[in-house]
């Protein structure tokens, strides 16, 4: 039985994030150069929200660029921004077709002009889409936007909008770039590393975990339902015992 047909549609997480990494592995095994690899998962990008929309999750987030990724060889910066130019103005298109909304995090205006510029253009042409949130981390880190956030409070302190004593979770989340949407049930993360690389720290404090070996560009719709099915089968206990559990749907 194909995994999409084990997937309980009442179960289905609202929000899945995703560490799309192997790109580099996958174009070396193949003896070609990495943004080789980089262009061929665009294909699974395209696979994997296409896969969230049609089963109904509302919220994908993917990790396509992160603060420590400026630290990689000039030229492959250059050939992934480019990249990046080109993919979203080309998917716009489809994300209409399907009804998706796109959405950044990060620290946007470090990124070139022309990115910057063709990211907004495709958030505000999709910007009435209500099938899914479609999220991009660029220039992304978890530190990055919790300093943001320190900062901001902070702020509002010194100018009394608010006092100490109202700084709880709630306004702590409010004020991450991520506020609009549910904290995500399950991260995945292929390519066989098991770090979360300055991801989503906050948002994923309960998360569950599901990494793969396969290398992004081989990531399939299979794959994703897969890692759903796997996601469902798990029991989120938040703390409290597995007897608890089980009385409280009773
Ligand atoms: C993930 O693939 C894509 C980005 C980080 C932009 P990598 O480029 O990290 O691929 P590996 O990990 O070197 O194989
Ligand atoms: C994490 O992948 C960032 C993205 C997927 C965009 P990396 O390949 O950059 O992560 P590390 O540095 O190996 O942990
Ligand atoms: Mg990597």
């Amino acid at each position: 039985m194909p995994y999409k047909d084990k997937i309980s549609k009442e179960k289905l997480p609202a929000h899945i994030a995703i560490i799309m990494d192997g790109n580099g592995r996958w174009a070396k095994s193949k003896g070609k150069f990495r943004i080789f690899g980089h262009k061929n998962g665009v294909k699974a990008v395209r696979e994997v929200s296409e896969a969230c929309a049609e089963i109904g999750v509302k919220n994908l987030t993917l990790y396509a660029f992160s603060t420590e990724n400026w630290n990689r060889p000039q030229a492959e910066v250059n050939a992934l921004m480019e990249l990046l130019v080109k993919t979203i103005s080309s998917e716009t298109k489809t994300l209409m077709k399907n009804n998706i909304r796109l959405n950044a995090i990060g620290d946007l205006k470090s990124l070139p002009k022309s990115c910057l510029t063709e990211l907004n253009e495709a958030m505000e042409k999709t910007a009435s889409n209500n099938r899914m949130n479609l999220i991009l981390a660029l220039s992304y880190s978890a530190k990055w936007d919790i300093i943001k956030s320190v900062k901001s409070i902070a702020q509002k302190v010194k100018s009394e909008k608010i006092s100490i004593n109202d700084i709880n979770e709630e306004l702590f989340t409010s004020e991450l770039s991520t506020h609009k949407w549910p904290h995500p049930e399950l991260l995945i993360r292929t390519s066989g590393e098991h770090r979360i690389s300055n991801f989503l720290l906050w948002e994923l404090a309960y998360s569950e975990f599901y990494f793969t070996s396969t290398l992004w560009p081989d990531f399939t719709k299979e794959d994703l339902y897969k890692a759903i099915v796997d996601y469902q089968n798990r029991e989120r206990r938040f703390g409290k015992t597995s007897e608890q559990l089980t009385k409280d749907e009773n």
